[in-house]
Formats: structure tokens, C-alpha cells, sequence
């Protein structure tokens, strides 16, 4: 990954095989501290964002987080048919435990659980009412054809929301490095109680991150209409996309 570096952020060439293979055991190697460590990182921030990206789904809508991880996100899908796609078989076990058992106390059927990256979903077209990606769309090793994808499998009129770190600007980018350099280390530190905890690595997908100018534009490229992507107010911490997927008209 350290050649991208010189891209100022403005990252258009996706992360190479290596690098991804070893981001995927660096997260799965920080999931007995990942909510911890996250809530500390973010100043508590990470539940108020989950939360707004939850608000976007409606009761009895069809739903697929795309990088669901441990659940974190997924546990708290209310009243809704849900699938939770990630590429790690262990990060799909914790989370089928996780979120099975909020949604069996809620008296709901068990959510559906897919293995695969977000650039090839084995899923057919137009099924979903929103696709959501929280603090992985950093991790797709190609951003362009994981939108692609995201757009086939939405329903025409559904609608994407992307939550992960913000990058603004290049100036902004460089006061999140130097966050992600600083304080996430000393977090984790702590709470890791370890030396080379996994965040040291976690750090290094936001250097390569491209701003929300550049992904905006890659989103209306792949036919995404209504595209916004900003930060969140107020620590500026994350930014939230948002994007739909164009009705067809009559005729099609
Ligand atoms: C930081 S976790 C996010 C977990 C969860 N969504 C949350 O709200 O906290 C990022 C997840 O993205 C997944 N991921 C990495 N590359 C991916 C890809 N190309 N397609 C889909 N998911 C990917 C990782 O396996 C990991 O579980």
C-alpha cells in the first residue's frame, strides 16, 4: 500500500491484493476490542453515526450491509429483512451470533449471512431497498467496481449510505492521519494492552482514503443520482454518502 501514499489521499488506484489480505487479518485480529476501541477513537461518536444511518431504512424494508464485521451495526436493524455481507468467515460468525440473538430476542427471523467481497456480490439485481456500508467502504480493495455492485443489486429508487472516516480536503486528511497516528495508537494501546495491536495497520487504510470530492464523483460515474457525501457535524470525524439509484422510467 505504501506507493498510494503519494496520492495525497486522493486515491484512485484501489489497494493491491497483499495489502488488502493483511488489512483483512489486522481486522480480524481486532475484534475482541473493536466496539471499545471504536467508541474511545471516536469521542462516542460512532453510535450517534450508526444511528443516523440506521434512520434511512423503513419498517419491512430489505436491507444489506455490505462489510458488516462483528455486527455492530447489524445487531440494531430493527424490524427489517437484513443480510450481512463480509469477506471474513470469522468476522460472519461473531456477527451471526451477535445478530441472531438480538433479532431472536426481538422475536424476528435469523438475517441472512453472505461470505464475499463487495466487488463481486453473488446476489441477483435490483433486490434491495438500502444498501449500507459503516467503516468498511475504506476496506474495498476497489472502490469503483464495489459501488458497481452495490448499484446492481439495489432496487431502482433504493438508496446507498456510506458512513466511514471523512476526508474533506487534504488538509483535513492530514489532521485525521495525525489523529489516527496519535490518539487512536495511544487508545489502543490501552486497551489492547498490546504493543503491535491491529490498529497500527487500521491506520493506514484512511492514508490511502480518497476525499468525499473524488468519491461523490465516482458514485455519479456508476449512475448513482442525488449523490452527497459531507461531513458530520460537529467533530468533522466521519462523512456520510448518500445516493440513490435511478427509478426506471415507463418505458424500460
Ligand atoms: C471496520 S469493519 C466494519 C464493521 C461494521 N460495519 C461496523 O459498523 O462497525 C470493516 C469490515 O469490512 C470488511 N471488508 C473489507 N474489505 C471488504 C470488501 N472488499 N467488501 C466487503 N467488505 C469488506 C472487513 O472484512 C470488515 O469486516
Amino acid at each position: 500500500m505504501s506507493d498510494r501514499s503519494s496520492t495525497g489521499g486522493y486515491d484512485p488506484s484501489g489497494i493491491d491484493l497483499d495489502a488488502w489480505t493483511k488489512l483483512e487479518e489486522q481486522l480480524e485480529q481486532s475484534i475482541p476490542h473493536y466496539d471499545k476501541v471504536n467508541r474511545w477513537m471516536t469521542l462516542g461518536q460512532d453510535s450517534i453515526w450508526r444511528k443516523n444511518v440506521r434512520n434511512h431504512a423503513k419498517p419491512g424494508m430489505k436491507i444489506l450491509e455490505v462489510g458488516c464485521g462483528p455486527g455492530s451495526f447489524a445487531e440494531d436493524l430493527v424490524g427489517l429483512d437484513v443480510t450481512c455481507l463480509d469477506p471474513s468467515a470469522e468476522m460472519l460468525r461473531v456477527a451471526k451470533k451477535r445478530v441472531d440473538s438480538a433479532r431472536k430476542s426481538r422475536g424476528e427471523e435469523p438475517a441472512k449471512y453472505v461470505e464475499a467481497i463487495a466487488e463481486s456480490i453473488p446476489l441477483p439485481d435490483d433486490i434491495f431497498d438500502r444498501v449500507f456500508c459503516l467503516f468498511s467502504f475504506r476496506d474495498f480493495q476497489d472502490k469503483k467496481k464495489g459501488l458497481e455492485e452495490i448499484f446492481r443489486v439495489l432496487k431502482p429508487g433504493g438508496q446507498l449510505v456510506i458512513c466511514d472516516a471523512g476526508k474533506a480536503n487534504w488538509f483535513h486528511g492530514l489532521a485525521g492521519r495525525i489523529w489516527m497516528a496519535t490518539v487512536v495508537q495511544i487508545i489502543a494501546r490501552i486497551i489492547t494492552k498490546e504493543k503491535d495491536h491491529p490498529w497500527k495497520g487500521l491506520a493506514r487504510t484512511y492514508s490511502h482514503y480518497g476525499t468525499n470530492r473524488y468519491y461523490r464523483k465516482v458514485m455519479r460515474e456508476v449512475g448513482f443520482e442525488d449523490v452527497q457525501g459531507r461531513l458530520l457535524l460537529p467533530f468533522g470525524m466521519s462523512s456520510r454518502f448518500r445516493a440513490l439509484k435511478p427509478k426506471r422510467r415507463p418505458e424500460e
